[in-house]
């Protein structure tokens, strides 16, 4: 994307955390983009046109004949550069100092630098005595590159920051951008400042220039967007819209496994709200035929997700000469993976919900958020003044109810759930923990149980109640509520509900558990 603000670029070298370098510029409203080394070479360094580098950790050991490195121009361009673990040891070694390997001075984990001298650079650092930063190196630089000082120290490196003050190099041993080194985003801070950055990179610049690189790309076409009422597509949608107005038509697919009252929220927003052209796929008979009788897990996930596909192609068709289709993809999906053992590689993890459809259908992408973390979606969505309540909503599955819905779907329990979810997050709102929560939700067991109420005998479904905490849903620990909550959402589920009459807290973490049942 052509931008007017200053930008960044990171190279990256293949470390796992090169993601969270991003996350601490776009904290600091610098916009930054992450290339892998293979890709960078002069005609990028040029186009790219960046007021600061940084080069990214990674697995390699310079020592190593065909050990990545960035183009020698980089050094020319007269910007700051900002070297961390192997990205000093490469700017080292081609500056003329030298790196070796192990004998003892291996460092993993945390460790403590020591200051020798000042540096802007290190403003707000060595305040209270040594810092603590997170080493993983193998090698070491042993001796330094000509033009540079040492300005920290730590047991096994003891060019643990250093700098060439003229050129504005700096290179460091150790993570800043890893919560373990807990004053480095400080470090990112006094770089970009340093390097001149103002800081232009806002959600209403953003707003703005992704709005004009819409209409630059569609021109009068027409648009179609899966909406899924989750938060992604739906900010997606109001951004494409705002851009281009009715010529985006969005396709909700209702295949009857959504909770309680879901697919009138999202239609009356988006239509009656946004006044947005909508499809409203009514094709629950479809989706739950088809799903009859079915309980194998992956199963009714293949069923799904392929009638999914058929239902949107068909509904998108209808509306005739569309040429793109919108998606809400985000900056995590689309960074290019570094492969060390096949040479370059491009990973593209394609949308679940509608992955394959572009080339089937023969349409191009717009995918506005494609730059974007999840945060920056959320505080996009509201910088677009989606109502907060909408922008905080937890996650919900493509397959919906489905696999919270272990064994057979029959309505009966697809109806059951439904109450019994909504009783659920009542009580997490009344509670006011919505917001600490990452997902909450209930599971409907394929068990009947006996109970009592008042006098007579009761035989009817047990209930599995899920809460979460996590950050991406990669790993997550249950939730620990309060025996006076769980107590009084049990009781209120089995007075409230009828179909339910035993209701159980489900507390494994994931792993071993998944977040959802199925
Ligand atoms: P698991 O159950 O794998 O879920 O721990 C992790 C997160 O992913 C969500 N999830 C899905 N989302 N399509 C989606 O859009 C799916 O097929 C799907 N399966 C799981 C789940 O709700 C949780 O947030």
């Amino acid at each position: 994307m052509t931008a007017s603000h200053d930008r960044l670029l990171i190279i990256d070298f293949g470390s796992q955390v090169t993601q969270l370098i991003a996350r601490r510029l776009r904290e600091l409203n610098v916009y930054c983009e992450i290339h892998p080394y293979q890709n960078v070479d002069d005609a990028l360094l040029t186009a790219f046109d960046p007021k600061a580098v940084i080069f990214s950790g990674g697995p390699a050991s310079v020592i190593d004949a065909g050990s990545p490195r960035p183009p020698k121009a980089v050094f020319d361009l007269g910007v700051p550069i900002l070297g961390i673990c192997y990205g000093q040891q490469v700017m080292m070694q081609m500056l003329g100092g030298k790196v070796e390997r192990g004998h003892g001075t291996a460092e993993f984990g945390r460790a403590f630098v020591s200051a020798r001298g000042s540096l802007p650079m290190l403003s707000g650092w060595f305040e209270d005595g040594d810092e603590q930063v997170w080493m993983s190196h193998g090698d070491h630089v042993s001796r330094i590159a000509p033009g540079f000082e040492v300005f920290g120290t730590s047991p096994n490196a003891p060019f643990a920051i250093t700098a060439d003050l003229t050129r504005k190099f700096y290179a460091v041993q150790f993570h800043p951008e890893v919560h373990h080194t807990p004053r480095g985003a400080r470090l990112y801070e006094n770089f970009v400042r340093i390097a001149g950055f103002s800081g232009d990179w806002t959600m209403g610049a953003y707003r703005e220039q992704a709005i004009q690189a819409i209409r630059d790309q569609v021109g009068d076409k027409k648009v179609i967007c899966g909406l899924s009422g989750g938060v992604d597509s739906s900010v997606a949608a109001v951004l494409i819209h705002e851009a281009i107005g009715d010529q985006l038509t969005c396709v909700f697919v209702d295949h009857g496994l959504l909770r309680k009252g879901e697919a009138e929220e999202v239609v009356t927003m988006f239509r009656d709200h946004y006044n947005m052209p909508l499809i409203h796929a009514d094709e629950q008979e479809l989706f739950l035929s088809a799903l009859d009788g079915q309980s194998d897990p992956e199963t009714k996930r293949k069923i799904i997700g392929k009638l999914f596909i058929d239902v949107f192609q068909k509904h998108a068709g209808a509306v005739g000469g569309a040429e793109f289709l919108a998606q809400g993809t985000l900056y995590p999906d689309v960074i290019e993976s570094v492969s060390f053992s096949g040479g370059p590689s491009v990973t593209i993890k394609s949308h679940h919900n509608v992955g394959g459809l572009p080339e089937k259908m023969g349409l191009k992408l717009v995918e506005p958020l494609r730059e974007l973390f999840k945060d920056e979606v959320r505080a996009l969505g509201r910088e677009l003044g989606l109502p907060a309540g909408f922008i905080g909503r937890h996650p919900f599955p493509g397959p919906g109810l489905a696999i919270r819905c272990p064994g057979e779907i029959t309505r009966e329990k697809l109806n059951i759930l439904r109450e019994a979810d909504a009783v659920y997050i009542d009580q997490i709102r009344k509670h006011g923990l919505y917001d600490e929560i990452w997902q909450a939700y209930v599971a409907i067991l394929p068990v009947r149980t006996v109970g009592v109420m008042g006098d007579g005998r009761t035989y009817d479904y047990a209930c599995a109640l899920r809460a979460v905490t996590s950050v991406d849903g990669m790993t997550a620990d249950y939730y620990p509520f309060s025996h006076t909550f769980l107590g009084e959402t049990a009781t209120r589920i089995i007075n409230e509900v009828q179909g339910i009459n035993r209701v159980t807290y489900d507390i494994t973490s994931k792993p071993p558990g998944t977040i959802e049942w199925e």
